[in-house]
């Protein structure tokens, strides 16, 4: 496996690699965990080769969010991503990233603005500039992304197809820990009481599923209930619990597949997200 933090080095190395296969792309922050290994996983299932990136992307964090604060294992995660059979990785500096002068953002209009983009202002424009970069550093047949960010994984499936990006998108399921919990970079923040309290976040998604598979058809229920759930939980604070199109992320009015139920919380400082899909 090798590392590079020159990504035009990095892109030579892409390079060599199309010539003697397909090449597959999972662009990470670092910190990894088991939901990291599934893309990686999936990559090399579908792919000839694999390229990992790990860099926490300043761009895409608030003034008051957790960019210094981010969990930070570099050695770590390479040890894994060798064991993995990775065979390239990227870990650039960010002032590779952004030289001096950079001035070129990628926006996505409408859907950058929704679900975590109305909280997180900035949030996917900074996402979207730094994967299009990536993508053009790589240039994989596919990248992976997960399902547990399905507000990003709108806005890159738009920017795609919006800017001709000669990619094919590839989501893989939530990996969630056996109490139900997403397995997130940020759950390393979580006390043990906290972590107990998040716990409501998947327990109200499964109350939706559960309702939903008996026949309820009330949005406004399904929701209300679930608002309910997390408000009436001691260290949970509520950003959003919306039922919306998952391509444009616009609130559905009544059920119908697919419908993506996503909620954000706030426990203690650290900001969580999960979601489920109705199919139909
Ligand atoms: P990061 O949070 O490190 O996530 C990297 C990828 O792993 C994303 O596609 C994310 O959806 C996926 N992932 C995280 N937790 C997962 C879980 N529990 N199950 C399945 N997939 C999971 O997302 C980012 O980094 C950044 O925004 C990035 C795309 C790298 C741009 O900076």
């Amino acid at each position: 496996m090798e590392i590079f933090s020159h990504p035009e080095e990095y892109s030579r190395g892409c390079a060599a690699l199309r010539e003697q296969g397909s090449l597959g792309f999972v662009p990470t922050m670092g910190a990894l965990h088991a939901g990291h290994v599934a893309l990686v996983r999936a990559a090399k299932a579908r792919d000839r080769f694999c390229a990992v990136s790990i860099f926490v992307n300043p761009t895409q964090f608030g003034p008051n969010e957790d960019l210094a604060r981010y969990p930070r294992q570099l050695e770590g995660d390479c040890e894994l991503l060798r064991s993995e059979g990775v065979d390239l990785v990227l870990a650039p500096e960010a002032a590779a990233v952004y030289p001096n002068g950079f001035a070129t953002f990628v926006e996505v209009e409408g859907l950058g603005g929704r679900l975590c983009g109305a909280s997180r202002p900035g949030h996917f424009r900074g996402v979207a500039t730094v994967v299009l970069k990536l993508l053009l550093w790589t240039l994989p047949s596919r990248a992976y992304f997960g399902q547990k960010d399905a507000a990003q994984l709108a806005v890159i499936r738009r920017m795609v197809r919006d800017l001709n990006v000669p990619v094919e998108i590839v989501a893989c399921p939530i990996v969630r820990d056996a109490d139900g919990l997403a397995l997130s970079s940020r759950n390393a923040y979580l006390k043990a009481e906290e972590r107990r309290a998040a716990l409501a976040i998947p327990a109200s998604l499964r109350e939706i599923e559960d309702a939903v598979r008996s026949g309820e058809r009330r949005l406004g229920m399904l929701l209300g209930n679930a608002r309910a759930r997390i408000a009436e939980t001691p260290g949970l604070k509520l950003d959003y619990y919306e039922a919306v199109d998952p391509d444009t992320l616009l609130p559905r009015q009544e059920l119908a597949a697919p419908a993506l139920f996503a909620v954000a919380a706030f426990c203690g400082k650290t900001r969580l997200i999960d979601n489920w899909v109705f199919e139909g």
